[in-house]
C-alpha cells in the first residue's frame, strides 16, 4: 500500500483574475522505501509540490494522503530539507540540528541525543564549524546543515527540495552517496526534487518529470532499473542510462518547444548598398524621373519571438 499519494492534486495561488494555477491534476503514489525523484524547470512548481506533502500549503483541488490520512499540517514524519536552508540565524550549526533532534527525540537520554547531533554534523563534514552561526557559513555549508538536520530527524519520508544545488561537484557527489546510503540502510522513503537529470537517475528508483508550468503536471515516469550500488562513472557508459537520460531530457525539452510562440512578421530592412548617384546631376534626375532603386532590395525577414 502506498505511503504517500497525490490524488488529482491542484494548486492555484490567488493572483488577479482567475489566480495563478501552478499545479494541475498531480497523481502520484509512492511506496514505502521507494526513492522517487522529480525533475523540472525552475518555477514549474516543484517546491509547491513538496510544501503540499510537508503540510505547509493546502491543495486547491484533490488530496495529499500520507499513511491513509489526508495531510493537514506539518509533522516530523515528513521532514523537509528546504531549498533555502531555513536555518535559525541566532543558532550555531550544532544548535540548529540539536533543536530539531531534542524536540523529536525528547524521550531519549540527552547523551544519546547529543551523539546523534554530532554524528550528523560529522556526516556532512562540518565538525570544524559546529559552533558557527549561519551567517558565518558559505551557502554550501548552510545547505549541508539543512541536510544534516533533515536526516537527523529520522522522518518516515524525507522530502529533499534541491538539497545539493549549492554544492561544489565533489561535495555534491559525496552527499549523493550519503543520501543513497542512508536511504538503503535506514529504509527511508525519499522524495527528491532536483533539476539534475543525472543525479535523479543515479539515486532514484523512479524519475518523473514535471511539465513546464503554468498548470504543471507530472509527465511519464522512467523506472531506473540499474543495479545498485550505482557507479556514476560506469553509468555514463551504460546504454540503459543514456536511453533514460534522453527520454527524460526529450520530454523536458519538448515542453520548452511547445511553449514557444512563433510569430512571423515582415521586417523592412534598409538597402545596405547605397545607390550610386554621383553621375546624375539634379537636372538629369529631373529629366529621367529616376527615383531611388532601393525598393527592389528591400528584404522580408521572418522574426521569431520567443516567450
Ligand atoms: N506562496 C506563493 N504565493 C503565490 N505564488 C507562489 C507562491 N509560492 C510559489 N508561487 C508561484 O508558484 C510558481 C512555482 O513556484 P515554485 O517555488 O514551486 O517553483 P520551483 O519549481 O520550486 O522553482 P525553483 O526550481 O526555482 O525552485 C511560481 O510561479 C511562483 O511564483
Ligand atoms: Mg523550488
Amino acid at each position: 500500500m502506498a505511503l504517500l499519494e497525490f490524488r488529482n492534486v491542484g494548486k492555484t495561488f490567488p493572483s488577479g483574475r482567475g489566480g495563478n494555477e501552478v499545479l494541475r491534476e498531480i497523481n502520484l503514489s509512492v511506496e514505502p522505501g521507494e526513492f522517487v525523484a522529480i525533475v523540472g524547470y525552475s518555477g514549474s512548481g516543484k517546491t509547491t509540490l513538496i510544501n503540499l506533502v510537508a503540510g505547509l500549503q493546502k491543495p486547491s483541488a484533490g488530496t495529499v494522503i500520507f499513511r491513509d490520512h489526508p495531510v493537514s499540517g506539518p509533522a516530523p514524519e515528513r521532514a523537509v530539507v528546504f531549498q533555502n536552508y531555513s536555518l535559525l540565524p541566532w543558532l550555531s550549526v550544532h544548535g540548529n540540528i540539536a533543536l530539531a533532534v531534542d524536540q523529536i527525540f525528547a524521550d531519549q537520554p540527552s547523551a544519546v541525543r547529543a551523539q546523534r547531533v554530532e554524528h550528523y554534523i560529522g556526516m556532512v563534514g562540518l565538525s570544524h564549524a559546529r559552533d558557527r552561526r549561519p551567517a558565518q557559513l558559505s551557502g554550501g555549508m548552510r545547505q549541508r546543515v539543512a541536510l544534516a538536520r533533515g536526516l537527523a530527524m529520522n522522518p518516515e519520508v524525507l522530502l529533499l527540495d534541491e538539497p545539493l544545488g549549492a554544492l561544489d561537484a565533489l561535495t555534491r557527489s559525496t552527499l549523493q552517496d550519503e543520501i543513497c546510503r542512508i536511504w538503503q540502510e535506514e529504509k527511508k522513503t525519499v522524495l527528491l526534487i532536483t533539476n539534475d537529470v543525472d543525479e535523479a537517475i543515479l539515486l532514484a528508483d523512479r524519475v518523473i518529470p514535471l511539465s513546464l508550468g503554468p498548470a504543471a503536471t507530472l509527465g511519464p515516469e522512467v523506472r531506473v532499473d540499474l543495479e545498485r550500488p550505482r557507479d556514476r562513472t560506469a553509468m555514463n557508459h551504460d546504454p540503459r542510462f543514456r536511453a533514460m537520460r534522453i527520454q527524460i531530457l526529450d520530454y523536458l525539452l519538448a515542453q520548452r518547444e511547445e511553449s514557444r510562440a512563433i510569430i512571423h512578421q515582415r521586417l523592412f530592412l534598409p538597402a545596405l548598398k547605397p545607390e550610386d548617384i554621383t553621375h546624375l546631376n539634379l537636372f538629369d534626375r529631373w529629366l529621367t524621373r529616376r527615383g531611388p532603386r532601393r525598393r527592389a532590395e528591400i528584404h522580408q525577414e521572418p522574426v521569431e519571438i520567443i516567450r
